[in-house]
């Protein structure tokens, strides 16, 4: 139906579009039995993860985070990927008592990091997130500063690859998200910022490291206690959930009185099985990390612009567009991820809204049939990374319920969700939510609740309340 539509829509415009437009629909069909294929790759990954160090795509790395907050009491650094450092804090310990005394007091901040230190020197990106932190301290005043020269204690949120070896020390395995900066990969991080904020002057150390996604969970299941795994749909992409320690063979020396520890999966390296079309291996081939974050680059909001804008590109070169090929559309990674989605909102009949973001971004002019064919375009490529990501949560949930039995589809689960491309494009949340209860059918998946952890137009890191999206009702807590 859809190719039938798409005929229709470019009958009079484009010469040789159609086979293409075809060709990507194939390649990117996600039809439940890849769904399912993809959701078991996932489940069998995260094991062989857990078995050995290096046993699977997924490294499953320990985060060293054993007990799940009834009291979270931090300030709290979060350095958000490629576009900023937020800097959230939490004051007032002593009134962080029992569950009704949970409203903690929360600033926040966002600092864009600078394109130039993305390819940097590591001492020059952290004396950045360093005096960030400073000035934010400055301005928020005493509240920071402890009495008798005692450092504060800060957490660290840390949106990369990192093998930790205790709660507040790990090494860099690699930059990702287009991060290239030299002297990091292979260094304690928390040395790094810790070092850092001695040049500057602060009076503060490291306290706790965790990757953005055990960020999320640990601040979701702050509220809600059926909080069981995490997952950032941001820039970048990966997810964390709660394991049984007796399931993990590879942790040995690493005692948790709990029984239970949060694993950060890394699933942005996952690339098993994904149905992938020649416009990602030349993304791939042409990106800073060629053959690596496979998964990441299919279904996050760094790349899904720039897979569309490959797909504009082929078509434009077909004559879709005119003669010419306006130059801005040649340039990588131009259309972003924000663009696509403004242009899936506009709902009007002559496709105003998309005809102009065409023309502002790409230099692309546009009739209403090439409008119709942009959106088909950008429809395709979310939807593709959306139920892939769906069915990444679903071999999570999966993973847990084989070696719990019921304790996760029985009743009611909770999957806290957080970054900007599932915030912000609602088209992706529903195919995702679409492809979960495809997969599990509607019974479970009623079990299965999604929520949103609000953070910067909620002012507040570790939310104050979530936004179910089924009931769209706002509980606040
Ligand atoms: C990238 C990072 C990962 C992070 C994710 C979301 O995949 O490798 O650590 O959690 O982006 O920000």
């Amino acid at each position: 139906r859809d190719i039938h539509r798409f005929r229709m829509a470019v009958r009079s415009s484009a010469v040789s579009v159609a086979p293409i437009f075809t060709k990507l629909k194939h390649e990117c069909a996600t039809p439940l039995p890849l769904l399912r294929h993809v959701a078991d790759a996932m489940a069998a990954d995260m094991r062989a993860g857990l078995a050995v160090d290096g046993g699977s795509d997924l490294k499953m790395i320990l985060s060293y985070v054993d007990s799940l907050p009834t009291g979270y009491v931090c300030i709290y650094v979060y350095m958000y990927v490629s576009s900023g450092i937020g800097v959230p804090c939490h004051f007032d310990p002593n009134s962080l008592g029992g569950k009704q005394e949970r409203v903690i007091d929360t600033e926040f901040e966002q600092v864009s990091i600078p394109q130039e230190l993305m390819f940097g020197t590591s001492e020059d990106l952290f004396d950045f997130i360093a005096s960030g932190l400073d000035k934010f301290a400055r301005k928020e005043g005493g509240k920071f500063y402890l009495p008798s020269g005692r450092k504060r204690e800060i957490g660290f949120t840390f949106s990369f690859p990192v093998r930790q070896t205790s709660i507040d020390s790990g090494i860099l395995i690699k930059w990702t998200k287009g991060f290239a900066v030299s002297g990091t990969a292979g260094r304690d991080v928390v040395a790094c910022l810790n070092e850092a904020m001695e040049r500057q002057g602060l009076d503060m150390r490291v306290s706790a490291l965790v990757n953005d996604t055990v960020g999320t969970l640990a601040g979701a299941r702050y509220w809600d206690d059926d909080v069981m795994v995490a997952v950032i749909l941001g820039t970048g992409t990966n997810a964390c959930y709660v394991e049984r320690t007796d399931t993990i063979a590879k942790l040995q020396g690493h005692d948790s009185s709990s029984g239970r520890t949060i694993i950060n999966t890394e699933w942005g390296a996952f690339s098993n099985g994904l149905p992938l079309t020649v416009f990602d291996r030349e993304m791939d081939d042409a990106s800073i990390n060629p053959g690596e974050q496979i998964f990441e680059k299919t279904i996050s909001g760094m790349y899904l612009g720039e897979i569309v804008r490959r797909v504009l590109l082929k078509i434009a070169e077909a004559g879709t567009f005119g003669d010419s090929i306006p130059e801005k559309l040649s340039t990588p990674f131009v259309l972003r991820t924000p663009d696509i989605s403004a242009m899936q909102q506009d709902n009007s009949d002559d496709l105003k809204a998309v005809g102009s973001i065409l023309y502002d971004i790409t230099g692309v002019e546009s009739n209403l049939s090439a409008r119709k064919i942009v959106i088909e375009v950008c429809d395709t490529i979310v939807k593709r990374g959306s139920r892939l990501a769906g069915a990444g949560i679903v071999g999570i949930l999966q993973k847990m319920e084989e070696d719990s039995q019921g304790l996760i589809f029985g009743k009611r689960t909770v999957v806290a969700m957080d970054g900007g491309l599932y915030e912000h494009y609602p088209q992706y949340r529903r195919y995702l939510q679409d492809a979960v209860t495809e997969l599990l059918g509607l019974e479970i998946s009623k079990n299965i609740r999604f929520i949103l952890l609000q953070n910067r137009q909620g002012k507040t890191r570790l939310a104050k309340y979530y936004v179910p999206l089924e009931d769209s009702e706002k509980h606040k807590v």
